[in-house]
């Protein structure tokens, strides 16, 4: 074979191209759920699983935020109104940086998630509502605070005596008291590959 007549091709995609290339499309999966319903065990559990595929996510969950950005905020409505806004902001802004974004928050009213779906691309919001029962919840009580809102020791609790909404059409509903962590972790990837946004 004579070496004048071999080219050396250069190919439209190079090494740098593909190295940027991105196995995911930047998202919010927006978690939410009354306190115990599984929000944060669910969303650790499926970054876990993203990670693991090589996916780029961050999670942002309820109490740690709330010993930092949103330390001044407490548990009056319009506490939660401004948590919620600030972390809508803080989620777009780490999509807009190509991750997928985790959030576990109560997040417990349908207008403040409203808010945050209407700040990304309509196909970027993906909303999980965790649809465990109050009684399941109840239940749980991992930290206690359920008998003590029942005690009157913590007011405005939610799902004791402060509302939570929820979702009317959420993208995703996982009933953690009938599925255990890694049905539910597969729902959520499962929605996520049907919707292009992992591949
Ligand atoms: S919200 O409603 O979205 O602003 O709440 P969030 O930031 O997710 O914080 C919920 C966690 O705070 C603890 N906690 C309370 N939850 C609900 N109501 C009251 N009054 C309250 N006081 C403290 C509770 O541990 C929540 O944690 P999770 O992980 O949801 O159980």
């Amino acid at each position: 074979m004579e070496r004048e007549n071999i080219v050396w091709h250069l190919h439209k995609v190079s090494k740098a191209d593909r190295s940027q290339q991105k196995k995911q499309r930047s998202a919010i999966l927006w978690f939410t759920g009354l306190s115990a319903s599984g929000k944060s065990t669910i969303a650790g559990a499926v970054e876990q699983a993203l990670f693991e595929l090589g996916h780029h996510t961050y999670l942002l969950d309820g109490d740690n935020v709330r010993h930092g950005l949103n330390k001044d905020l407490g548990f009056s409505d319009e506490d939660r109104v401004e948590n919620i806004r600030r972390i809508g902001e803080m989620a777009k802004l780490f999509a807009d940086a190509g991750l997928i974004v985790l959030t576990a928050f109560i997040s417990p009213f349908r207008s403040d998630r409203r808010l945050v779906r209407d700040l990304v691309e309509a196909d970027e919001f993906v909303e999980v509502y965790m649809d465990t029962p109050l009684s399941v919840c109840e239940q749980r009580d991992p930290k206690g605070l359920y008998q003590k809102a029942r005690r009157g020791e913590i007011k405005n609790f939610t799902g004791i005596d402060s509302e939570y909404e929820a979702p009317e059409a959420a993208e995703v509903t996982l009933n953690t008291a009938e599925c255990d962590v890694s049905e539910c972790v597969a729902q959520v990837i499962e929605y996520l590959r049907t919707h292009n946004i992992i591949h």
